[in-house]
């Protein structure tokens, strides 16, 4: 089976494109490196000793697009392409929703076009906004809370048009909790450009001296320790989900939606303090004023994944931060200064 895996050079995507190729599916990947570049699929073919296809190009392109469905006859698309930054959304929300929206309907008419009409969506935890009950199902309501949450709810809900205009569609939307976490040889792992936007690079990155220290926000919510709970999950175990779902798609039209995460909530101190201890180095933090727009508890019910899919996470909350230490010490300054020399 052919997979086109867009943005397939970022995080979630070469975790994904490895466990591809692990099963002997062929990829084919579109990228146009806005946030990554091409070292990460070289790395990705090391590892697996294994080639894929690589096109850099851009979904606001309608011709890059058909040209990989011209060289390749794909049977399904992984689409992970788009801005995922949710303060750079408030900012510029209309580069936002161009890049995310326009660049998924260029896809998804090319798909039509060329007949491809197995599709796995990268939708995301954010689309529940702030849940009055835990742990969250599928079944809760949907709200967004930010322009990059919109872009996520709004092309699920296109998705669903999409279905019910054309029953030969088979699409599955993958709600993502916090992905954390690197493959474990160390080789990729999450690579972000500027200041880090999300707890564990940052935590990363003040461990290995790059950043002073953490800025904790805030220590007043409602749960055990006042900080922050969330449900971090392994990359490897996300991207597995992902390969779990490509046969159920093949094998049913519909549109399926599932969560992704561990069921299991964790505190920023929490994190901090496992961290010290998967890396040996000590985690400079001070407290400081809530970040606007976070909220206190987000963990997610996933026995539907369990049950319909056999998807089961296996990695600890050691094994996320070990293997975050792994990459971040190996690669300090992700894969920049790599490229630069070779
Ligand atoms: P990432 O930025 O590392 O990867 C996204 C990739 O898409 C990048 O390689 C980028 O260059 C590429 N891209 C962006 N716009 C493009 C365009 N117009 N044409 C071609 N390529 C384009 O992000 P990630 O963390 O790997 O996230 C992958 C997907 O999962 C995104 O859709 C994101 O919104 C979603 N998601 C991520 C998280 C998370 O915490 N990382 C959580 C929930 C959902
Ligand atoms: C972020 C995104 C959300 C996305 C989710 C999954 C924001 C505002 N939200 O959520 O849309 O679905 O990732 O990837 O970016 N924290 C600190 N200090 C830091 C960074 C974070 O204390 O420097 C705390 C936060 O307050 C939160 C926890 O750490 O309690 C996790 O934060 P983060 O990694 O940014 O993820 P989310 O806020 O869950």
């Amino acid at each position: 089976m052919k997979i086109l895996v867009t943005g397939g050079a970022g995080y979630i995507g070469s975790h994904t494109c490895v466990e591809l190729l692990k099963k002997n599916y062929d990829v084919v990947v579109l990228d146009n490196f806005s946030n990554s570049c091409e070292e990460s699929l070289n790395r990705v073919q090391n590892i697996t000793r294994k080639k894929l296809s690589f096109y850099e190009a851009d979904l606001l392109k309608p011709s890059d697009i058909h040209q990989v469905f011209k060289d390749h006859k794909i049977d399904a698309v992984i689409h992970f392409a788009g801005l995922k930054a949710v303060g750079e959304s408030v900012t510029i929300p209309l580069k936002y929703y161009h890049n995310n929206l326009t660049g998924t309907f260029n896809l998804l008419s090319a798909m039509d076009q060329f007949n491809v009409k197995n599709l796995v969506f990268s939708s995301s935890a954010t689309v529940y906004g702030d849940p009055t009950t835990l742990p969250i199902t599928e079944e809760f309501p949907l709200c967004a809370t930010n322009p990059y949450g919109r872009t996520k709810l709004i092309i699920e809900e296109v998705l669903q048009d999409l279905y019910q205009s054309d029953k030969s569609w088979s699409i599955a939307l993958l709600r993502y909790f916090n992905p954390v976490g690197a493959h474990e040889s160390g080789q990729i792992g999450e690579d972000p450009q500027g200041l880090p936007n999300n707890l564990m690079p940052y935590i990363s990155q003040v461990a290995v001296g790059l950043l002073p220290r953490l800025s904790v926000f805030g220590s007043d919510y409602n749960t055990p320790d006042g900080t922050g709970v969330r449900d971090y999950i392994h990359v490897t175990d996300l991207a597995l989900g992902h390969i779990l779902t490509l046969p159920k798609l093949t094998s049913k039209p519909g549109v399926a939606t599932y969560n992704l995460g561990t069921g299991n909530g964790f505190s920023v101190l929490e994190i901090i303090k496992e961290f010290e201890k998967a890396s040996n180095q000590k985690i400079s933090y001070q407290i400081t004023d809530r970040r606007p727009g976070d909220i206190a508890t987000c963990f997610a019910d996933s026995s539907k994944a369990k049950k319909e899919l056999g998807w089961e996470t296996t990695k600890s909350l050691e094994d996320m931060c070990k293997d975050t230490w792994n990459w971040q010490k190996n690669n300090p300054e992700g894969y920049r200064k790599h490229s630069k020399e070779d």
